[in-house]
């Protein structure tokens, strides 16, 4: 039996900022149990609900070191739904109202958590053959782990995987306090290593040190290596490029199932959908005030409300959107320049756009199987999950081809017949404009192709069935 640890910052159903708790808290069920045990570690978060925290139960605790510092490390464990997940508790460093806040502290918060998660191995009884590491927070867990292998027989041959969902965030600070906080020698502070323009960045650490680097998706790994994707890092990624690969994200398919879906009016199958999903866009349109009208076309938006996800695309050509014969649904938080932009329009055609400015899954259900449409025009995109839930809520993605948009979404031919949604290339307004007209022409006028096109889109596999094997291929190549 393989022993894998994830490590991560976020995982549902705990804790959730984005995509990368949906990955974290659904792939680990995916393995096959006769061979792999798959385990998580996380951050106990104050802010964690107290219906999670309630259930949570006492390993252990110990003192650890963190240069000068002595801070206490609390270990807590809960099965849920066949997985263990651990909890490292310490109420200094994960106070607070979110996950993350400012820069300054989050960077002590988790060189606390990468070091706290590997002194916390010798005493919760699963020594992992591999530590798989997710995005910078637990950057400094390879770091660390080069620095215990001397003199610590417990944590020789232990592999790492950086696993990297946005290259955007790299956990960057001035050198020299970096070196206060962790306590690694100053051997490590150097350009091949932690260092990158004068700054230590933690990612960067986990990305030198791990044996294996992968990214969420095929283009993403191939983005990454140049300049425009590369966030400064794309020389490393070059050098890198042996040990680089993409896998590309599914999503949990018993949690977002149209057929099965308590969040949602009315459920609905790919045999039935032509029928029954319009029920939820009239249930929805009533709920948010809109128009009541079955026919006209919705398209949705479920995001993080920042530049990554091109609101700057949409904001430019809204008024020109708006004169069409369309709904727009927007539930997302984030930057308040895009908050108050869809708030702006929610307020000035008030019978057409909704912005819903909070976050609510039940409400992103039911955003996901009430419109026709899902609008994604990412300025970069290492996979993108959203997308992944319209094509199984059978609402045609309207993406940009990039990273996994690209990968996941294949566009319409009106000739061949085939695709399973829409996409443009360049990141130009009216290019997007240009594709969403595109698509509300099918939709009004060419019905039954539209129809085609949500049933080819239903049809897709985007469960963990195939990325999951890929995961599994991968730890083989490092053990053996
Ligand atoms: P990212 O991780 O970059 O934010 P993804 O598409 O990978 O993008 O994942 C986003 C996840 O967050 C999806 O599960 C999406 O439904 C969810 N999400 C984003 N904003 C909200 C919101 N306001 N309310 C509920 N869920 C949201
Ligand atoms: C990041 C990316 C998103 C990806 C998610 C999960 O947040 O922005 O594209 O789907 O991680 O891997």
């Amino acid at each position: 039996m393989e022993k894998i640890l994830f490590v991560a910052s976020e995982s549902v159903p705990f804790i959730k900022t984005g995509g990368l708790a949906d990955v974290v808290g659904s792939l680990p069920k995916y393995f096959d149990k006769e061979k792999y045990d798959v385990r998580v570690m996380l951050p106990k978060y104050m802010c964690m609900k107290d219906e999670w925290k309630e259930k949570l139960t006492y390993c252990t605790h110990f003192y650890m070191d963190l240069n000068w510092r002595t801070q206490y490390v609390g270990i807590l464990e809960l099965e849920y739904d066949g997985i263990t997940f651990y909890f490292i508790d310490n109420e200094y460093y994960f106070n607070g109202f979110a996950p993350y806040g400012d820069m300054y502290s989050d960077i002590e918060k988790f060189a606390f958590f990468s070091k706290a998660v590997l002194s916390a191995l010798p005493l919760i009884d699963f020594r992992p053959d591999i530590l798989h590491c997710h995005d910078w927070q637990s950057g400094l867990v390879p770091v660390y782990l080069d620095n215990f292998r001397y003199g610590n027989e417990f944590y020789r041959g232990i592999k790492t995987i950086m696993t990297i969902h946005n290259l955007k965030f790299q956990g960057t600070w001035d050198t020299k306090r970096v070196m206060d906080i962790t306590g690694l020698p100053r051997y490590y502070f150097a350009p091949d290593k932690l260092e990158a323009y004068k700054d230590a960045n933690y990612l960067k650490g986990g990305i030198v040190y791990a044996d294996r680097i992968t990214t969420v998706s095929s283009s993403y790994a191939e983005e990454i290596k140049t300049p425009f994707y590369g966030e400064k890092l794309d020389g490393l990624m070059n050098a890198r490029a042996n040990s680089l690969s993409g896998i590309v994200n599914g999503i949990d398919y018993e949690d977002y199932d149209p057929a099965d879906d308590p969040h949602i009016e009315k459920n609905y199958t790919v045999d039935n959908f032509r029928k029954e999903k319009v029920k939820n866009k009239t249930a929805l349109q009533k709920e948010l005030g809109l128009e009541a009208d079955h026919r006209v076309m919705m398209i949705g938006v479920v995001s993080r409300l920042t530049d990554q996800k091109g609101f700057d695309l949409i904001s430019y050509v809204m008024d020109e959107l708006c004169q069409d014969a369309v709904q727009l649904v927007v539930l997302g938080t984030g930057e308040e320049q895009y908050e108050n932009m869809f708030r702006h329009y929610a307020w000035k055609y008030s019978d057409k756009v909704s912005a819903n400015i909070f976050y609510s899954e039940p409400m992103s259900h039911k955003v996901y199987a009430s419109c026709d449409a899902f609008l994604m025009p990412s300025l970069f995109e290492p996979c993108g999950l959203s997308q992944l839930m319209s094509l199984r809520y059978g609402t045609v993605p309207i993406v940009r081809e990039t990273g996994g948009l690209k990968d996941t979404v294949e566009p319409y031919n009106e000739f061949e017949k085939t695709g399973t949604g829409f996409s443009f290339m360049n990141y130009n307004a009216h290019e997007m404009l240009g594709t969403v007209r595109y698509a509300e022409r099918i939709y009004y006028d060419k019905k039954r192709d539209w129809n085609k096109i949500v049933e080819r889109g239903m049809q897709k596999d985007f469960s963990w069935k195939n990325s999951a094997k890929q995961y599994e291929e991968l730890y083989e190549s490092i053990l053996c």
